[in-house]
């Protein structure tokens, strides 16, 4: 069976998965955007765990629980900052999508959800970020048969145009 890519409009959040991964920073001790609506939502325990992870480097990632979420485990990735594009910023966030797929498919994790990690704080431009998601994911998922669907979801009705006019292009159906 072909693995499934989707990409959806939502609060990341909310899904019914086995995993979501969070846009964190390498304190993984919390910030804003998607990383605090997830400490807000999985509540103090995840920070009490965190805390006990000794950080995490930028392109790596690495599990918790999902405590009140819905989502059994979270996994935690640190995104490159966009610093024009010449820095390594696209291998990292390539890395980010491999090694989160990689701990949760060790973890038995069959479903999970991104958000679009680097596009919001840390100024990745959105195409060029939907670009590298799909292509690693894609790689990823070759190597790590046991995870069955990847969603993509997107914030926003525009950023979801883009995931799905790139999923169109490199994941055609
Ligand atoms: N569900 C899904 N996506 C969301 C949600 C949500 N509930 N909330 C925001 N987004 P960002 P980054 C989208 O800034 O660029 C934090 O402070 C958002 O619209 O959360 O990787 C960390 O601690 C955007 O499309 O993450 C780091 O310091 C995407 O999630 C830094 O921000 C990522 O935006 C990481 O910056």
């Amino acid at each position: 069976m072909k693995n499934q890519l989707s990409a959806l409009q939502g609060d990341i959040t909310r899904l019914q998965v086995d995993a979501i991964v969070n846009a964190a920073n390498s304190s993984l001790l919390g910030g804003g955007g998607v990383d605090g609506a997830i400490h807000r939502a999985a509540g103090p325990d995840l920070v009490h765990e965190c805390r006990l992870l000794g950080g995490c480097k930028t392109g790596d990632a690495k599990l918790t629980r999902g405590y009140r979420l819905p989502a059994r485990h979270i996994v935690h990735t640190v995104g490159p900052v966009w610093r024009g594009g010449a820095s390594g910023e696209p291998e990292a966030l390539a890395s980010c999508y491999a090694r989160s797929i990689e701990i949760a498919a060790a973890a038995g994790v069959r479903s999970i959800a991104f958000p679009s990690i680097s596009t919001g704080i840390f100024g990745y431009p959105i195409e060029q970020a939907s670009r590298v998601a799909i292509a690693s994911v894609r790689r990823a998922i070759e190597q790590h048969p046991a995870i069955e669907s990847v969603v993509f979801c997107c914030f926003s009705a525009a950023d979801l145009a883009v995931y799905e006019a790139v999923l169109r292009e490199l994941d055609p159906a």
